[in-house]
């Protein structure tokens, strides 16, 4: 937090003072959660579904917060707003305002905001203080709230930003004008909303047009809506990706034994071998993004790539591998699924079986891939028949319709049957698990988020001790 004034405070946010001292200062972390106070801190009372953040504006108060962010008098020191969302925001900006040394970097896209977003925060945390959000905080609480979290030492603020709607990332580039844009790829993710990819690209692009000329837009080359977003941006634009003509490249794309990408990063300033500590050829491209951002804010690229093979997984279940001591290996990229990633991790897994008279069995527990619109039941059969291709033991498709459609896949590209079978939910996953499963065995669990499969992983685990 960059401290400022309760008056200053006031003034950022268009609110009044109520019963409090306008000289006291916000030293402290700026919070919704009323168990994360600090001394010094601001607590904004956000009406939520369930609570009213203006129930806890005392406690808060006595917990050590110098005021309350709120809609009405709560008999503590507030700043009394109409809106505090809306103030929150404009609270962020005028904080972020004040700390000009810090490079600003906002990242979007369908798939891969979160990992390359931690991608890009280990690498960048080489160089110097880098604020990021723990997760998943990339709406128009979380925004704003990461955002306060900068320092006057901090040198770059990594932002993910999400779009549900058409102007959401251009509300949260008002708050944290970013000075490098980043845009990963465009899926089918909330096509409904959208309406189509088109719609998707549309409100993905407002990332770089909230960029000024002096910016850079970073964008994926070997998407092409993506690609075509340099004709919406007044900034500088650098390629990304395995097309010839980008800037910043991945070439001898490979998988090591233990399902890991290597390649050659190559830049106009040189290139370097990277060897990714994360599981899954999807992370080529999200790493290659995050080297186009580091290079661009001047680190070395033998350092980018140092620090990219250093990178872990922050956030859970993406590609989460986790050895039980007996051996069994439980991989879960259980947040979400679609089908570029599906591929990535059935590719992975097959690497992971390794080979000769030493090979493991692999299992790959699938869910339903949501949001697919029309293309849906060839995407879930073509997943089906990857199953097969790649030699995966046995895929156990979970769920109703979409799940038998990939299982029908496997059936029919393989021997009718040996190498796949349907189950209804999750519980029945793990029970067919739990009497199957050999030491050894790798168990891939993948599905889109409200299926819920990283059940299965967990009672997968729980059944015998991490190593
Ligand atoms: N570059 C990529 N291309 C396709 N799929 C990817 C890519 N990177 C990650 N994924 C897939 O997307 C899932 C979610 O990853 P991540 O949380 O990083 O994405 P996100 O864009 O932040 O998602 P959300 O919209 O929920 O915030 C992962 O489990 C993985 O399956
Ligand atoms: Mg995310």
């Amino acid at each position: 937090m960059i401290a400022l004034s309760l008056a200053e405070a006031a003034k950022a946010v268009d609110g009044t003072l109520d019963a409090a001292d306008p000289d006291a200062l916000i030293t402290g972390a700026v919070v919704t959660d009323n168990r994360k106070i600090e001394p010094g801190g601001l607590f904004v009372c956000v009406l939520g579904e369930r609570v009213d953040g203006h129930d806890f504006a005392a406690k808060a108060v006595a917990d050590g917060a110098v005021a309350v962010l709120a809609t009405r008098p709560v008999g503590v020191p507030a700043i009394l707003v109409d809106d505090v969302v809306v103030a929150l925001g404009r609270l962020a900006r005028a904080v972020v305002a004040r700390a000009p040394q810090a490079a600003l970097v906002g990242l979007t896209g369908s798939s891969g905001k979160t990992s390359t977003k931690d991608l890009i925060a280990q690498v960048l945390s080489v160089a110097g203080e880098t604020v990021y959000a723990t997760g998943n905080a990339n709406n128009e609480i979380g925004h704003p709230l990461t955002a306060l979290r900068i320092t006057p030492t901090t040198r770059h603020l990594v932002m993910e930003m999400g779009a549900r709607h058409k102007g959401d990332i251009e509300y949260l580039t008002g708050i944290t004008p970013p000075t490098v844009g980043l845009v990963l790829n465009i899926g089918t993710a909330h096509v409904g909303e959208f309406g189509s990819k088109e719609g998707i690209a549309e409100a993905k692009g407002e990332m770089v047009e909230a960029l000024s000329a002096d910016g850079v837009a970073v964008l994926n080359a070997d998407d092409p809506l993506v690609r075509a977003m340099s004709s919406r941006t007044k900034a500088r634009v650098v390629l990304f990706g395995e097309s010839s003509d980008a800037h910043i490249r991945a070439t001898d794309v490979r998988l090591d034994a233990t399902g890991r990408p290597q390649f050659t990063l190559s830049t106009p300033a040189g290139s370097a071998p990277v060897q990714l500590r994360l599981y899954g050829e999807h992370h080529v491209s999200n790493a290659l993004a995050a080297a186009a951002v580091a290079v661009e804010l001047g680190m070395p690229v033998d350092r980018v790539a140092e620090a990219l093979g250093e990178a872990g997984a922050l956030s859970r279940w993406r590609m989460e591998v986790v050895d039980r001591a007996d051996g069994l290996t439980v991989v879960n990229d259980a947040y979400n699924a679609n089908p570029e990633s599906m591929r990535a991790a059935l590719r992975a897994l097959a690497t992971m079986a390794g080979k000769g008279p030493e090979r493991r069995r692999t299992w790959a527990v699938l869910g339903e891939m949501r949001e697919l619109g029309e293309d849906s039941f060839d995407e879930h059969d073509a997943i089906g028949r990857l199953a097969v291709r790649l030699d995966i033991t046995k895929l156990v498709a979970v769920g109703g319709r979409e799940a038998a459609r990939m299982e029908l896949g496997a059936r029919n590209e393989g021997s009718w049957g040996e190498e796949s079978v349907l189950v209804s939910d999750a519980d029945a996953a793990i029970e067919l698990l739990r009497s199957q499963v050999r030491p050894g065995d790798v168990v891939l669990v993948k599905a889109s988020r409200s299926v819920g499969l990283e059940k299965v992983a967990e009672a997968l685990l729980a059944d015998g001790a991490a190593k």
